[in-house]
Protein backbone atom coordinates (compact mmCIF):
# COMPACT_ATOMS: atom_id res chain seq x y z
CA UNK A 1 0.00 0.00 0.00
CA UNK A 2 1.22 3.51 -0.91
CA UNK A 3 2.02 5.55 2.10
CA UNK A 4 1.66 9.36 2.57
CA UNK A 5 5.62 9.97 1.88
CA UNK A 6 5.62 8.35 -1.14
CA UNK A 7 2.83 10.78 -2.50
CA UNK A 8 3.69 14.14 -4.67
CA UNK A 9 0.85 16.95 -4.37
CA UNK A 10 0.70 20.23 -6.54
CA UNK A 11 -0.99 23.27 -4.53
CA UNK A 12 -2.24 26.83 -6.25
CA UNK A 13 -1.76 29.92 -4.52
CA UNK A 14 0.47 28.44 -1.97
CA UNK A 15 2.69 32.08 -1.41
CA UNK A 16 0.20 32.80 1.56
CA UNK A 17 -3.02 32.05 3.40
CA UNK A 18 -4.67 28.70 3.69
CA UNK A 19 -2.05 27.29 0.31
CA UNK A 20 0.96 28.03 2.16
CA UNK A 21 -0.81 26.07 4.61
CA UNK A 22 -1.39 23.42 2.96
CA UNK A 23 1.92 23.18 1.50
CA UNK A 24 3.85 23.13 5.03
CA UNK A 25 1.34 20.58 6.41
CA UNK A 26 1.91 18.33 3.46
CA UNK A 27 5.67 18.77 3.50
CA UNK A 28 5.19 18.21 7.49
CA UNK A 29 3.66 14.83 6.22
CA UNK A 30 6.42 13.56 4.23
CA UNK A 31 4.69 14.53 1.04
CA UNK A 32 6.82 15.78 -1.86
CA UNK A 33 5.30 18.74 -2.88
CA UNK A 34 4.96 21.51 -5.70
CA UNK A 35 4.15 24.89 -4.67
CA UNK A 36 2.51 26.93 -7.24
CA UNK A 37 1.99 31.03 -7.36
CA UNK A 38 2.90 33.99 -9.00
CA UNK A 39 5.41 35.90 -6.36
CA UNK A 40 8.07 33.25 -6.92
CA UNK A 41 10.51 34.74 -4.18
CA UNK A 42 7.27 33.71 -1.49
CA UNK A 43 7.42 30.31 -2.30
CA UNK A 44 11.14 29.61 -2.40
CA UNK A 45 11.76 31.00 1.52
CA UNK A 46 8.26 28.60 2.15
CA UNK A 47 9.77 25.87 0.14
CA UNK A 48 12.86 26.12 1.68
CA UNK A 49 11.18 26.46 5.14
CA UNK A 50 9.26 23.10 4.05
CA UNK A 51 12.58 20.98 3.89
CA UNK A 52 16.05 22.07 3.29
CA UNK A 53 16.45 18.61 1.02
CA UNK A 54 15.69 20.10 -2.87
CA UNK A 55 14.07 16.96 -3.93
CA UNK A 56 10.96 17.34 -1.62
CA UNK A 57 9.79 20.26 -3.27
CA UNK A 58 9.22 22.12 -6.09
CA UNK A 59 9.02 25.98 -6.80
CA UNK A 60 6.68 26.63 -9.72
CA UNK A 61 5.99 30.12 -11.05
CA UNK A 62 2.11 29.65 -12.49
CA UNK A 63 -0.37 31.57 -13.07
CA UNK A 64 -3.61 29.50 -12.88
CA UNK A 65 -5.43 32.30 -15.66
CA UNK A 66 -3.07 30.96 -18.34
CA UNK A 67 -3.79 27.15 -19.49
CA UNK A 68 -0.16 27.40 -20.87
CA UNK A 69 1.40 27.89 -17.65
CA UNK A 70 -0.92 25.03 -15.44
CA UNK A 71 0.47 23.05 -18.23
CA UNK A 72 4.03 23.91 -17.76
CA UNK A 73 3.59 23.48 -14.18
CA UNK A 74 2.18 19.94 -14.31
CA UNK A 75 4.54 19.26 -17.17
CA UNK A 76 7.53 20.69 -14.45
CA UNK A 77 6.30 17.90 -11.67
CA UNK A 78 5.88 15.36 -14.01
CA UNK A 79 9.53 15.83 -15.00
CA UNK A 80 10.77 15.74 -11.44
CA UNK A 81 8.72 13.14 -9.86
CA UNK A 82 6.94 11.19 -12.61
CA UNK A 83 3.58 11.29 -11.35
CA UNK A 84 1.00 14.02 -9.49
CA UNK A 85 -1.35 12.17 -6.67
CA UNK A 86 -3.23 15.09 -5.75
CA UNK A 87 -3.87 18.33 -6.66
CA UNK A 88 -5.41 21.11 -4.38
CA UNK A 89 -6.87 24.13 -6.55
CA UNK A 90 -6.57 26.54 -4.23
CA UNK A 91 -5.51 30.06 -5.60
CA UNK A 92 -8.53 32.32 -5.29
CA UNK A 93 -8.91 36.37 -4.83
CA UNK A 94 -11.83 37.72 -3.36
CA UNK A 95 -12.19 41.50 -4.59
CA UNK A 96 -15.83 41.66 -2.97
CA UNK A 97 -18.38 44.90 -4.33
CA UNK A 98 -21.94 45.79 -4.65
CA UNK A 99 -23.36 44.90 -8.15
CA UNK A 100 -24.20 48.41 -8.62
CA UNK A 101 -20.67 49.85 -8.19
CA UNK A 102 -20.08 47.76 -11.41
CA UNK A 103 -16.52 47.06 -10.77
CA UNK A 104 -16.24 44.93 -13.39
CA UNK A 105 -12.35 44.46 -13.58
CA UNK A 106 -12.64 42.41 -10.32
CA UNK A 107 -15.58 40.53 -11.72
CA UNK A 108 -13.34 39.08 -14.56
CA UNK A 109 -10.35 38.91 -12.55
CA UNK A 110 -12.56 36.41 -10.01
CA UNK A 111 -13.92 34.36 -12.91
CA UNK A 112 -10.60 34.13 -14.42
CA UNK A 113 -8.98 33.18 -11.13
CA UNK A 114 -11.64 30.89 -9.06
CA UNK A 115 -12.99 29.52 -12.41
CA UNK A 116 -10.79 29.24 -15.00
CA UNK A 117 -8.32 28.92 -12.80
CA UNK A 118 -9.53 25.71 -11.10
CA UNK A 119 -10.60 24.69 -14.90
CA UNK A 120 -6.88 25.11 -16.45
CA UNK A 121 -4.96 23.21 -14.06
CA UNK A 122 -7.99 20.26 -13.59
CA UNK A 123 -7.14 20.20 -17.34
CA UNK A 124 -3.53 19.88 -17.15
CA UNK A 125 -3.81 16.92 -14.27
CA UNK A 126 -6.93 14.87 -15.84
CA UNK A 127 -4.33 13.23 -19.28
CA UNK A 128 -1.67 11.59 -16.02
CA UNK A 129 -4.56 10.82 -13.18
CA UNK A 130 -6.21 8.94 -16.07
CA UNK A 131 -3.36 7.38 -16.91
CA UNK A 132 -2.16 6.35 -13.33
CA UNK A 133 -5.87 5.60 -12.63
CA UNK A 134 -5.56 7.21 -9.60
CA UNK A 135 -5.44 10.64 -8.39
CA UNK A 136 -7.31 13.34 -5.71
CA UNK A 137 -8.14 16.55 -6.50
CA UNK A 138 -9.08 18.95 -4.11
CA UNK A 139 -11.10 22.18 -4.42
CA UNK A 140 -10.84 25.42 -2.24
CA UNK A 141 -14.41 26.56 -2.24
CA UNK A 142 -16.03 28.44 0.72
CA UNK A 143 -19.06 28.55 2.72
CA UNK A 144 -19.82 31.40 0.06
CA UNK A 145 -20.59 28.61 -2.55
CA UNK A 146 -23.79 27.45 0.02
CA UNK A 147 -24.52 30.79 1.12
CA UNK A 148 -24.87 33.83 -0.75
CA UNK A 149 -24.43 37.66 0.90
CA UNK A 150 -25.21 41.25 -0.79
CA UNK A 151 -22.03 42.51 -2.46
CA UNK A 152 -20.83 38.68 -2.59
CA UNK A 153 -22.70 37.66 -5.84
CA UNK A 154 -20.21 37.37 -8.22
CA UNK A 155 -17.41 35.96 -6.01
CA UNK A 156 -20.45 33.15 -4.65
CA UNK A 157 -20.78 32.36 -8.21
CA UNK A 158 -17.75 31.67 -9.16
CA UNK A 159 -17.81 28.78 -5.59
CA UNK A 160 -21.01 27.93 -6.80
CA UNK A 161 -18.97 26.86 -9.87
CA UNK A 162 -16.67 25.12 -7.91
CA UNK A 163 -18.96 23.18 -5.68
CA UNK A 164 -20.78 22.17 -9.09
CA UNK A 165 -17.77 21.37 -10.91
CA UNK A 166 -16.57 18.83 -8.26
CA UNK A 167 -19.58 17.10 -8.08
CA UNK A 168 -19.42 16.70 -11.79
CA UNK A 169 -15.71 15.67 -11.49
CA UNK A 170 -16.39 13.27 -8.76
CA UNK A 171 -19.44 11.47 -10.35
CA UNK A 172 -17.47 11.15 -13.33
CA UNK A 173 -14.22 10.66 -12.34
CA UNK A 174 -13.93 8.70 -9.07
CA UNK A 175 -16.45 5.42 -9.68
CA UNK A 176 -14.70 4.25 -13.06
CA UNK A 177 -11.06 6.03 -12.61
CA UNK A 178 -10.39 6.07 -8.69
CA UNK A 179 -10.02 9.96 -8.78
CA UNK A 180 -11.31 11.12 -5.69
CA UNK A 181 -12.71 14.67 -5.65
CA UNK A 182 -13.04 16.78 -2.12
CA UNK A 183 -15.02 20.27 -2.09
CA UNK A 184 -12.91 22.34 1.49
CA UNK A 185 -15.37 25.18 1.96
CA UNK A 186 -13.96 27.24 5.12
CA UNK A 187 -15.92 30.28 6.73
CA UNK A 188 -14.08 33.72 7.10
CA UNK A 189 -10.40 32.46 7.95
CA UNK A 190 -6.85 34.65 8.39
CA UNK A 191 -5.26 35.63 5.42
CA UNK A 192 -4.39 38.08 2.31
CA UNK A 193 -8.14 37.42 0.92
CA UNK A 194 -9.48 40.90 2.25
CA UNK A 195 -6.70 42.70 1.13
CA UNK A 196 -8.43 43.14 -2.76
CA UNK A 197 -11.30 44.50 -1.85
CA UNK A 198 -11.79 48.22 -2.59
CA UNK A 199 -15.34 48.46 -2.11
CA UNK A 200 -15.12 50.57 1.48
CA UNK A 201 -18.66 49.72 2.74
CA UNK A 202 -17.33 46.04 2.03
CA UNK A 203 -14.34 46.42 4.18
CA UNK A 204 -16.43 47.52 7.27
CA UNK A 205 -18.67 44.03 7.44
CA UNK A 206 -15.03 42.50 7.53
CA UNK A 207 -14.58 44.76 10.52
CA UNK A 208 -17.50 42.75 12.52
CA UNK A 209 -15.84 39.50 11.68
CA UNK A 210 -13.14 40.65 14.28
CA UNK A 211 -15.46 40.52 16.68
CA UNK A 212 -15.17 36.54 16.76
CA UNK A 213 -12.28 34.12 17.01
CA UNK A 214 -12.13 33.37 12.83
CA UNK A 215 -10.10 30.19 11.81
CA UNK A 216 -6.39 29.65 10.94
CA UNK A 217 -4.89 28.62 7.85
CA UNK A 218 -3.95 25.80 9.74
CA UNK A 219 -7.49 24.67 10.93
CA UNK A 220 -8.29 23.83 6.92
CA UNK A 221 -4.78 22.36 6.57
CA UNK A 222 -5.61 19.95 8.61
CA UNK A 223 -9.08 19.35 6.79
CA UNK A 224 -7.01 18.91 3.97
CA UNK A 225 -4.77 16.24 6.05
CA UNK A 226 -7.90 14.48 6.88
CA UNK A 227 -9.47 13.96 3.33
CA UNK A 228 -5.62 13.05 1.86
CA UNK A 229 -4.71 10.33 4.87
CA UNK A 230 -8.23 8.30 4.17
CA UNK A 231 -7.72 5.29 2.67
CA UNK A 232 -8.54 4.74 -1.29
CA UNK A 233 -12.09 3.41 -0.93
CA UNK A 234 -12.74 6.63 1.34
CA UNK A 235 -13.99 9.58 -0.82
CA UNK A 236 -14.28 12.36 1.33
CA UNK A 237 -16.86 14.74 -1.15
CA UNK A 238 -17.36 17.87 1.19
CA UNK A 239 -15.89 19.51 4.27
CA UNK A 240 -17.68 22.58 5.97
CA UNK A 241 -16.04 24.86 8.42
CA UNK A 242 -16.70 27.74 10.44
CA UNK A 243 -15.54 29.32 13.57
CA UNK A 244 -17.54 28.23 16.97
CA UNK A 245 -18.61 31.95 17.30
CA UNK A 246 -19.69 32.50 13.74
CA UNK A 247 -23.59 32.45 13.54
CA UNK A 248 -24.62 33.15 9.96
N1 LIG B 1 -9.64 33.37 3.80
C1 LIG B 1 -10.91 33.04 3.82
O1 LIG B 1 -11.70 33.53 4.64
C2 LIG B 1 -11.44 32.03 2.83
C3 LIG B 1 -12.69 31.45 3.09
C4 LIG B 1 -13.20 30.56 2.17
C5 LIG B 1 -12.48 30.21 1.05
N2 LIG B 1 -11.27 30.77 0.82
C6 LIG B 1 -10.55 30.39 -0.40
O2 LIG B 1 -9.27 29.92 -0.05
C7 LIG B 1 -8.38 30.09 -1.15
C8 LIG B 1 -7.09 30.71 -0.66
O3 LIG B 1 -7.36 32.01 -0.17
P1 LIG B 1 -6.58 32.68 1.05
O4 LIG B 1 -7.60 33.08 2.02
O5 LIG B 1 -5.45 31.85 1.48
O6 LIG B 1 -6.07 34.03 0.32
P2 LIG B 1 -4.64 34.69 0.16
O7 LIG B 1 -3.90 34.72 1.44
O8 LIG B 1 -4.91 36.00 -0.53
O9 LIG B 1 -3.89 33.71 -0.85
C9 LIG B 1 -4.30 33.62 -2.19
C10 LIG B 1 -3.30 32.79 -2.96
O10 LIG B 1 -3.79 32.69 -4.31
C11 LIG B 1 -2.71 32.99 -5.18
N3 LIG B 1 -3.18 33.55 -6.44
C12 LIG B 1 -4.00 34.60 -6.65
N4 LIG B 1 -4.14 34.83 -7.97
C13 LIG B 1 -3.39 33.88 -8.61
C14 LIG B 1 -3.12 33.59 -9.97
N5 LIG B 1 -3.64 34.32 -10.96
N6 LIG B 1 -2.32 32.55 -10.24
C15 LIG B 1 -1.77 31.81 -9.26
N7 LIG B 1 -1.99 32.03 -7.95
C16 LIG B 1 -2.79 33.08 -7.64
C17 LIG B 1 -1.84 33.98 -4.41
O11 LIG B 1 -0.50 33.89 -4.89
P3 LIG B 1 0.25 34.96 -5.82
O12 LIG B 1 -0.35 36.29 -5.55
O13 LIG B 1 1.68 34.83 -5.38
O14 LIG B 1 0.05 34.48 -7.22
C18 LIG B 1 -1.92 33.41 -3.00
O15 LIG B 1 -0.96 32.41 -2.83
C19 LIG B 1 -9.14 30.93 -2.18
O16 LIG B 1 -9.66 30.09 -3.18
C20 LIG B 1 -10.27 31.53 -1.36
O17 LIG B 1 -11.39 31.85 -2.17
C21 LIG B 1 -10.72 31.67 1.69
Amino acid sequence: METMTDKVALVTGASAGIGEAIARAMGQAGLRVALAARRVDRLEKIAGEISTDSERTLVCPCDVTSREEAKKTVGAVLDNWGKIDILVNNAGVMPLSFVKNLHLDEWDRMVDVNVKGVLNCTGAVIPTMLEQQSGHIINISSLAGRRIFPAGSVYCATKFFVCAFSEGLRAELSPRDNIRVTIIEPAFTRSELTLSITDETVKERFAEFSQIKILEAEDIANAVIYAISQPSHVNVNEILIRPTEQET
